[in-house]
């Protein structure tokens, strides 16, 4: 009998450790690092000077198939999902700059009955620690959205796709 309480007990703690572990890797809209996102179609790319402070540097963006319709229709899908790929630019060297390591990635996924709230996108930003170590922000209405809704127009979407 006390076997069996203890073993009962045991697979409880082993539950609720896996519940609380889950629930910190995915705490809000479960947004993740889409991956293979590399290979998905670039959009383009811009450079921001230091006054940009985190977002300072290369910055690519990639969009997957339903984004790119969305880029060409203006109507963008559930299941849209745009990466903004942040990198250091290295100091000038005989007068080329080369991006360095990479800093953060922000991502936009379209779910419309998920994000109902916040224009059907939902918003993530990833900060690289180094390659391999990143940490999701959780970042709040006001970090994202509030910038983004001035594009309502144009489905809160800023870049355009030119081909
Ligand atoms: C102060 C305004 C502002 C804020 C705040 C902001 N963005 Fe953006 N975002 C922009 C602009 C401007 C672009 C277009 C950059 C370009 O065309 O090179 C952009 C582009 C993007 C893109 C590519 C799709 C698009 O709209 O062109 C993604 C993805 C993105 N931002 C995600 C985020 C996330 C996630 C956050 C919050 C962590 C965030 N943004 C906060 C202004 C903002």
């Amino acid at each position: 009998m006390k076997k069996i309480i203890i073993v009962s007990s045991l697979s409880l703690v082993v539950i609720m450790m896996y519940s609380f572990s889950r629930a910190e890797k995915k705490p809000s809209g479960d947004i993740l690092i889409p991956e293979g996102y590399r290979n998905w179609t670039h959009v383009k790319t811009a450079v921001n000077n230091p006054a940009f402070a985190s977002h300072s540097g290369f910055h690519h963006i990639y969009a997957n198939a339903k984004a790119l319709e969305g880029y060409k229709t203006g109507q963008f899908a559930d299941g849209a999902i745009i990466v903004f790929d942040v990198l250091e630019s290295l100091p000038q060297k005989n007068g080329d700059i080369y991006e360095g390591k990479r800093k953060l990635i922000d991502v936009m996924v379209k779910n419309n009955s998920q994000f109902n709230e916040t224009g059907g996108w939902g918003y993530e930003e990833f900060i690289y620690k180094d390659s391999l170590t990143t940490k999701a922000l959780h970042p709040t209405k006001e970090q994202c959205f509030n910038c983004h809704n001035t594009r309502k127009a144009n489905s809160f979407i800023f870049s355009s796709y030119r081909g």
